[in-house]
């Protein structure tokens, strides 16, 4: 078992990475000297899939426990069903304030995060990721929060959790592709902050994908050792240092939407296009060697994650990046690699350089 510890004062918790860390649960509760309802909020995928393992601890809990269970989609992330899910609270625990517990990946922890920090002003929170991203990302670094028609995250807080169990166990039901879809975040840990764990992924990600333990723990590890030392020193995300963490999503991001959010792509996919679109705007402004595009490249493709965008149109990206719009303000922002491990973050790229990046990436 392994402890990173997120310094942030007051708020400062442990994640615990290895296999079996959510059997920690009953006893975290119990130091916590908590003894009201602890309300699990879950979706439905996990609760099944997972139950084999998290039952078993859940009874091991001597407070009244609620389940909550929310449909396993990203539609999960609504006020409707935030309004549901706080109402379903109330009524189950009355007067008594509960513990969350936010069981499933990045849309559920999100959701949990924002029913944790919004509830009667506050309860604890404790995250119990479930899929790859939400184990090396969403879980750490409280931005919790739901979407709107209008777009996603728009409805939000920073709330950090009391800890966080990641258990690498529960990632043997997920879907190769979800893996991947992690995956894609971790590839872009390394190429932000850590050459040397660049290399350690070009060695051993065919282990990784086949969820070889030490090489995840080790590779879990990182992420959140990246991710907690990023949020340490810019918690609330207005020091320009967390925005490093959006490397590859800003045309990824518009990729992601041009295909309408469907089967197509999913979001670390149309991220590993965008890591590389972006190291390609990178290279032909002299700031990334064609060499570190083309391990970056070599690498995605290892994954098995896609290098070229397929079966959306040009029209369709750029219409939604809104980046014509951005452009004309001269406020276009790109996050930059410059080598493996380090990004600068840049303003106004000329929009015929990204259109032309853009269809040189086409089809
Ligand atoms: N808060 C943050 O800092 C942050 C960072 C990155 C992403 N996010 C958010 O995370 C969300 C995406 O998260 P995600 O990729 O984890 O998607 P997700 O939560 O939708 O999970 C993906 C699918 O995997 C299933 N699943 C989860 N765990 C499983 C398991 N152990 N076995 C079998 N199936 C399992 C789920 O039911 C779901 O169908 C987005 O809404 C995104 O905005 C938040
Ligand atoms: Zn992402």
């Amino acid at each position: 078992m392994k402890k990173v510890k997120v310094h942030l004062g007051k708020r400062s918790y442990d994640v615990e990475i290895g296999s079996g860390a959510a059997a920690k649960l009953p006893g975290l509760i119990k130091k916590m000297g908590f003894t009201g309802p602890v309300v699990v909020i879950t979706d439905k995928t996990v609760n099944t899939k997972t139950s084999h393992i998290t039952r078993p601890i859940l009874n091991k809990l001597k407070n009244d426990v609620v389940k909550i269970v929310v449909p396993a989609t990203e539609q999960s992330k609504s006020l409707r069903v935030f309004r549901d899910t706080i109402q379903k609270i109330s009524k189950k625990t009355k007067t008594h304030k509960p513990l969350i517990v936010a069981l499933g990946g990045g849309v559920v922890g999100d959701l949990a995060g924002f029913v944790a920090a919004t509830y009667r002003r506050g309860v604890p929170l404790i995250q119990l990721p479930t899929t790859l991203l939400a184990q090396v990302d969403s879980s750490v670094g409280g931005k919790a929060g739901v979407d709107l028609p209008e777009a996603k995250n728009l409805v939000g807080a920073f709330y950090q959790p009391k800890a966080v169990l990641v258990d690498t166990d529960l990632l043997k039901t997920l879907p190769a592709r979800q893996i991947k879809n992690g995956m894609a975040e971790v590839i872009k840990y390394a190429v932000i902050k850590d050459s040397s764990f660049f290399k350690f992924l070009e060695e051993n990600i065919a282990g990784a994908i086949l969820l070889k333990k030490d090489t995840m723990e080790k590779i879990i590890r990182k992420c959140v050792s990246i991710k907690a030392g990023i949020v340490e020193k810019d918690e609330l995300d207005d020091k320009d240092i967390r925005v490093i963490l959006n490397y590859g999503h800003t045309l990824g991001h518009a990729v992601e939407a041009a295909s309408g959010y469907s089967k197509l792509y999913n979001h670390g996919e149309s991220i590993a296009v965008g890591m590389i679109l972006a190291g390609e705007i990178a290279f032909r402004l002299e700031m990334l060697s064609s060499k570190d595009l083309e391990r970056m490249k070599k690498l995605i493709k290892k994954t098995v994650l896609p290098v070229r965008i397929k079966g959306v149109s040009l029209k369709k990206i750029i219409n939604s990046c809104g980046y014509d719009k951005k452009f004309i303000a001269g406020s276009n922002r790109f996050v930059l690699p410059k080598r493996m491990g380090s990004v600068e973050v840049v303003e106004g790229i000329p929009d015929i350089l990204v259109h032309t990046v853009l269809r040189q990436y086409l089809g």
